[in-house]
Formats: structure tokens, C-alpha cells, sequence
């Protein structure tokens, strides 16, 4: 049995930040085609699992204060249909089992939402996601508004998005999302070093997401948390590099972007490493210069710090060793302000990380970026990208892509890096890839 998450917990911080009179409405993610008759496997939705851990399609949950404070509407128990989609838990099991304090057959949801919504003045709920649950809930208040005539409660006359309260409470990490996160970490880890493995010389990148993907399964965890990015050579210049369908040439760095999930919430993690073992010295030269980033922009991670202090860390680092690279040429602190530095690295230095890769949760409030707290999980992950075709670089910098990237818990000194089980340094990383090694 894979680790849950502590469910009853998440209901628990919910319930406390919940103002009185105000209700939450959560709906299921929808089962989706592949192609032709094949689904992809079912991938809850994230609110609705973080509250619930209901694992199956077709759900919606009411959330207030009252008797019944989770209202719970999933696919009724039905021999038939599970013979051929699998075991239902039903309304019983959902109230035995997934924390419901009431649970109804899924089709009941249009009768009882215009009862539910009464007596509450206000309503979290993530409009525009789902035309079809939206109109629901447009006719369902109306249906309420017109009994309020009668009974005069309240019917919700205010919407807040899911973010003002459920993905605040999703950012900081509680501790059984800690847990899950550093075990994701851990097995993520281990996946990169399978990989670092198989990747000499001659390796296909499939052959590589295999060996991660084997690790990954292998110890109980759902799979990866978002495709895989196994990208050999100049390939690792392409950001969102997924097909991994080149074979790794000698004198090669592969670039791998991979992480897995453990009760859904994912690690995120990048290594980049020479295939045959040993960094050729502009290759040690761009990674050392990538690393110095990454380790600035991790120490830069405190309570107090902002978010943009982590990205404006890393940018000073990464700029100053273009100048030192002969990738740019001028006054750091100009080509900081005319973002010259774009040109070699021009994506952000994190995001935040749980149970969707890119975390829910803002990053700024009232205009400004917004300060870590203890708690909070994100991603540090630099890197520098110079195309084969790069006219403008030092010709024995060219083809070269690196990206290091780990996942940082704020903790109440500074913080945690969950991912540090993968190898990083210039030294750890040819260990592990040294052929002769292999061999034996
Ligand atoms: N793997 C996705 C990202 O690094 O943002
Ligand atoms: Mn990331
Ligand atoms: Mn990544």
C-alpha cells in the first residue's frame, strides 16, 4: 500500500481557516481519452485530494461549518461498472473511509447543492475550469435564491477563487506533506543515479527514462509527476525536451529533468552529467558556473528573503560567470538591468512544488514578491543554455545545456534541500558515472 498523506489533517487546517458562513465547493478532475478507447490512468484532481484522498472520477465536495462539515457526492457502489473500471468505494466508503461527514450518489449533486449552498454568504469555488460545473452552480443558486424568498437564508453573493484560502493552505506544508515530499525526494534521487548508470556512451535517452521510471515504480511510487526530460547533448538546450528518442554520443552531457510522485505530491529534480564520465574542461567550466548559482541562490532561501531574492541570487551569480565565460561582455549590474543575461538563461529560478509540480500558491501579494515562510517548498534549479548554433558564444562553449535543480523546504533557521541524495558536485557526479565502474 503506498504512504497517504494525513487527510484528516488537511481537513482539520481547513475547517480552522474557514470563516463562518462562507463554503467551499470542490469538483473531480474528468477521466481523459489518450486516443481511440484508452484512457491515461486516473490522476486525481489536487484540491480534492489533498482534502480527501478520494481516488476516482465523478466527485464533488461541499465544505461548511455545521453537522456535516464534508459533504461528499461520488459514483455509487454498481457491480456492473466496476467489473469493468474497478472497486467502488461509494458513499459508504466515503464516509467510513475518506473523511466525508455525509456522502451521496454522485447524481444527487443537482438536487442537494441549491439545499447545501443556503445559509452561506460566500463560496470558494474555481470558475471558468468547467463549463458544465459551472453552469451547475449558476442553477443552483438561482434555485436557492428563489427559496430565500420564502426561508430567507443566505444564499453566496460573494466567489473567492480557490487561491485566497485552499492554495494558501496547500503552500505550507504540513507535516505529513513534508514527509511525502522528502520520500519523492528520496526515490527521485535514487532514479537519477540509475540513470547517471545507464547513460554512457551509445545509451538511447528512452534506455535512461527507463532506468529512472523502473526506479521509480519499483518503490511504490505512482510514477513520474510530469513527463520525464532525458536530453542528450545540445538536446539539453531545449527546455521542454520530452520526446528522448536520441542515442547519447561521446562527449556528451545529459540533462535529465525528472522526479516522481509519492501520495501525489512530486519531486523535481535536474542533474546534468557526462556520459562518459568525465567533464571535458568548458563543460566543467559552464557546470561549476551553474552550481555556484544554484548553491548562492539555495543560501539565499530564508525566512524574511523573497521569493524574487532567490531569482535575483541566482541572475548576479549566473551573470558575472557569463562575463567570466566570454558569453557576455559589460558591467554586471548593466546587463542585469537590460536582461542581457536572457539570452543564456531566461526562465525562472523556482516555483513552488507539492502536489502539482508547479505548486498553487502566489507569488507576490499586494505587488510585491512574497516573503518565504517556514513551511513553503521550492524549486532552485539554474542553468545556462548555449545552442550548437550560438554564433554569439566561444566556439568551445557551444552545444552546451545545463540546468541543476532541487527542492527546498523553508524551515524556521533557513531551510532543507529534500532532494540531496542526488549527486551534484563536479567530483560526485563523475564517480558515479565512471565507466570502469560500470563494468565491474
Ligand atoms: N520539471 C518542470 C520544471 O522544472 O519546472
Ligand atoms: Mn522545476
Ligand atoms: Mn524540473
Amino acid at each position: 500500500m503506498p504512504v497517504q498523506p494525513d487527510f484528516a489533517a488537511h481537513k482539520k487546517a481547513l475547517l480552522d481557516r474557514l470563516p463562518e458562513g462562507e463554503a467551499v465547493l470542490l469538483f473531480g478532475a474528468p477521466t481523459r481519452l489518450r486516443n481511440g478507447d484508452a484512457e491515461h490512468r486516473y490522476r486525481p484532481d489536487s484540491d480534492v485530494w489533498w482534502l480527501t484522498g478520494w481516488p476516482d472520477p465523478e466527485v464533488a465536495v461541499f465544505v461548511a461549518h455545521g453537522d456535516t462539515p464534508v459533504t461528499m457526492f461520488v459514483q455509487p457502489r454498481d457491480p456492473t461498472a466496476e467489473t469493468w473500471t474497478g472497486r467502488r468505494a461509494g458513499p459508504e466508503g466515503a464516509r467510513a473511509r475518506f473523511g466525508a461527514d455525509a456522502a451521496f450518489a454522485y447524481d444527487r449533486l443537482e438536487a442537494e447543492l441549491p439545499r447545501l449552498l443556503q445559509g452561506h454568504t460566500a463560496l470558494h469555488y474555481a470558475f471558468g475550469v468547467d463549463a458544465e460545473h459551472d453552469a451547475l452552480l449558476q442553477a443552483s443558486i438561482h434555485k436557492a435564491a428563489r427559496s430565500a424568498r420564502r426561508n430567507g437564508l443566505d444564499v453566496p453573493e460573494t466567489f473567492h477563487a480557490p487561491s485566497k484560502l485552499l492554495h494558501e493552505l496547500r503552500l505550507f506544508k504540513l507535516p505529513d506533506e513534508v514527509a511525502l515530499l522528502r520520500e519523492a525526494g528520496r526515490i527521485s534521487a535514487e532514479a537519477h543515479v540509475a540513470a547517471m548508470r545507464a547513460g554512457r556512451p551509445g545509451a538511447a535517452e528512452y534506455e535512461i527514462e527507463s532506468a529512472i521510471e523502473h526506479t521509480f515504480r519499483r518503490q511504490g511510487s505512482e510514477g513520474p509527476g510530469y513527463t520525464s526530460i532525458v536530453a542528450a547533448g545540445d538536446n539539453a538546450n531545449i527546455l521542454h525536451y520530452i520526446v528522448n528518442d536520441c542515442v547519447v554520443a561521446e562527449g556528451d552531457l545529459v540533462l535529465v529533468d525528472a522526479g516522481c510522485e509519492v501520495g501525489h505530491y512530486t519531486a523535481d529534480i535536474t542533474r546534468t552529467w557526462p556520459a562518459n564520465g568525465r567533464f571535458t574542461p568548458p563543460q566543467r567550466r559552464v557546470y561549476q558556473a551553474v552550481l555556484d548559482a544554484q548553491l548562492a541562490a539555495i543560501a539565499a532561501v530564508k525566512p524574511g528573503a523573497t521569493f524574487m531574492d532567490v531569482h535575483d541570487t541566482a541572475i548576479r551569480s549566473l551573470t558575472t560567470s557569463m562575463v567570466a565565460l566570454g558569453l557576455l561582455e559589460g558591467e554586471v549590474d548593466d546587463l542585469i538591468a537590460s536582461e542581457a543575461y536572457k539570452a543564456w538563461y531566461m526562465h525562472g529560478t523556482s516555483h513552488w512544488l507539492g502536489l502539482d509540480v508547479h505548486d498553487v500558491g502566489t507569488y507576490a501579494r499586494g505587488g510585491r514578491s512574497r516573503v518565504l515562510e517556514p513551511g513553503m517548498v521550492l524549486t532552485i534549479e539554474p542553468g545556462l543554455y548555449i545552442p550548437a548554433a550560438s554564433e554569439d558564444a566561444p566556439a568551445d562553449l557551444r552545444g552546451i545545456g545545463i540546468r541543476i535543480e532541487d527542492d527546498v523546504l523553508v524551515t524556521a533557521s533557513g531551510c532543507e534541500v529534500l532532494t540531496a541524495d542526488a549527486p551534484k558536485t563536479v567530483e560526485a557526479l563523475e564517480a558515479v558515472c565512471a565507466r570502469a565502474a560500470r563494468v565491474a
